[in-house]
């Protein structure tokens, strides 16, 4: 069957419609799923009306690429842990970078080929070439950086800003140059320097920046799509790729707000470090004045309590301490106390990641709130146990104006009358920073993995407490 041009716009169209109902319903993890469903009846649409087009000359090499694509993205999927996903989603981009340059060149050679090249396709060209080359190094530092293959730490050194200014204005002369007379030696030089582009871009930036980086080169790749789409004539390419150019970069805006910081300063800040260092908990903890509790001791003041404020953070999803929290909410809500859980923004390792693993344990959205939204409840809670959590309750974001997470909006845990971390050791949390939390008198530590202590706080409060 092949699909007239005008019935294909049509379904280009009904799946355009669909994908943006898709983003639509991604902004609330109540209708999120909804949201998902959407965007795979529009890409389904979109794949079956490519494929049945006129342009179509033979499915051989189509069907083999989507067999093995399909099966390596499927078991890679199928494999993921949660908290691996902001690298999975790096990887991925960078195959929409390769895409990109890989379709510029193959139209470049059909055009030359059949003597149609003109500046406006070269600029086209051009376009895709650069920002896809970009995209394709910049999202492999970055899934290099997230997979610990290379190091975290921002890499700098001297010059590195006038370095990467010369190579850009290199890229963009050569762009012109290419747009102009189509040679050869442009175009690979081009290649070349926008490939190195990504890589002295992203090596500098500290781990800590890493999501924001993610769904800046989601945006960028959004962009190439985009110019992939002009150059193949393909509306629908160009509408998807504005779509993911411009969600990506409002995102990147939103998550720069919620660190109170600029794109400007996660770019060339150079921020965030590799954290560790071996430090056994407790005598730690003894050593640097710090309270360490027992599961009891918290359980004694959360059975009594008229509210208990959850935090949860990175090491709830290690832990995969969700299921074993919603056992203990329901326990405490039995005696009639108030539990809610308070979400950072940038909690965990990528956008929304606390929500999805709450929603996953069927923790009802109406206990779920946002920083704005729960911190002036702190003051009067008797309770706050932070589940994994550290630098998003850290208030040297507020008052140590040499910390690397100073300006961040946090989370005011502190405020409860009774703080209680859930953790496995004194190391600190992703921005490599020493929690002042930890010396506040009304705080205390309970050391070791989170679903285990909160498994250890649901038999307690099934036996009774005290
Ligand atoms: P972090 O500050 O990274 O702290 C997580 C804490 O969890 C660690 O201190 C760790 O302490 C503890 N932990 C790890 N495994 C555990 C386990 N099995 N049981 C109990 N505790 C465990 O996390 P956060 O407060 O969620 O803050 C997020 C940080 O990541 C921010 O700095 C943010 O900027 C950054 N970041 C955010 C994102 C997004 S978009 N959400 C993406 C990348 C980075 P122990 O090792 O002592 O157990």
């Amino acid at each position: 069957m092949e699909l007239s041009a005008n019935a294909q716009a049509l379904a280009y169209l009904v799946s355009a419609i669909l994908f943006i109902f898709a983003l639509k319903g991604l902004t609330h993890p109540s209708s999120a799923r909804r949201g998902n469903f959407l965007g795979m009846i529009g890409m389904a649409i979109a794949i079956v009306a490519t494929l049945a087009g006129k342009e179509v000359q033979s499915y051989g090499f189509i069907i083999a690429g989507v067999v093995a694509g399909a099966l390596i993205g499927g078991v890679l999927a199928a494999r993921v842990q949660m908290t691996a996903m902001p690298q999975l989603v790096a990887a991925l981009h960078s195959f929409v970078g390769m895409a990109a340059v890989l379709v510029a060149i193959g139209t470049f050679l059909n055009h030359r080929a059949a003597g149609t090249l003109n500046p406006v396709l070269m600029g086209e060209l051009s376009a895709g070439i650069v920002i896809g080359a970009i995209t394709f190094t910049g999202s492999v530092v970055a899934f290099g950086k997230l997979q610990g293959l290379i190091s975290g730490a921002p890499a700098r050194f001297a010059g590195q800003h006038a370095l990467n200014a010369v190579i850009g204005v290199l890229t963009v002369a050569l762009a012109v140059h290419f747009a102009m007379t189509g040679s050869m030696t442009s175009l690979v030089v081009m290649t070349l320097l926008a490939f190195l582009i990504g890589l002295t871009l992203i090596i500098p930036i500290g781990g800590a920046d890493m999501p924001v980086i993610i769904s800046m080169l989601n945006s960028y790749s959004g962009w190439a799509a985009a110019a992939t789409g002009f150059t193949l004539h393909n509306n629908l390419l160009i509408i998807v790729g504005a779509l993911v150019g411009f969600s990506g970069a409002i995102l990147s805006f939103i998550m720069c707000r919620a660190m109170n910081r600029s794109i400007l300063n996660v770019v060339f800040g150079g921020f965030g470090s590799d954290s560790g260092g071996e430090q056994s908990a407790g005598a730690v903890a003894a050593d640097k004045g710090v309270n360490s509790a027992s599961v009891e001791d918290a359980i004694y003041w959360m059975e009594d309590a008229n509210r208990v404020i959850i935090i949860p953070g990175y090491g709830m999803a290690v832990a995969q301490a969700q299921h074993a929290l919603k056992e203990m909410m329901e326990l405490l809500e039995e005696r009639n106390v108030e539990v809610k859980f308070a979400i950072h923004p940038v909690a965990g390792r990528m956008p929304g990641h606390m929500n999805v693993l709450l929603a996953e344990a069927d923790i009802p959205y109406d206990h779920v709130l946002e920083m704005d939204e729960i911190n002036p409840e702190f003051a009067s809670t008797d309770v706050a146990l932070v589940v994994g959590a550290n630098d998003v309750v850290n208030p040297a974001a507020k008052s140590d104006s040499s910390s690397p997470i100073y300006g961040m909006p946090i989370l005011e845990a502190g405020k409860a009358r009774h703080v209680y971390f859930l953790k496995r050791s004194m190391r600190p949390g992703y921005a490599g920073v020493d929690n002042l939390l930890f010396y506040q008198d009304n705080v205390s530590l309970i050391f070791g993995d989170a679903k285990d202590t909160i498994e250890g706080m649901v038999v307690a409060l099934k036996g009774g407490g005290h």
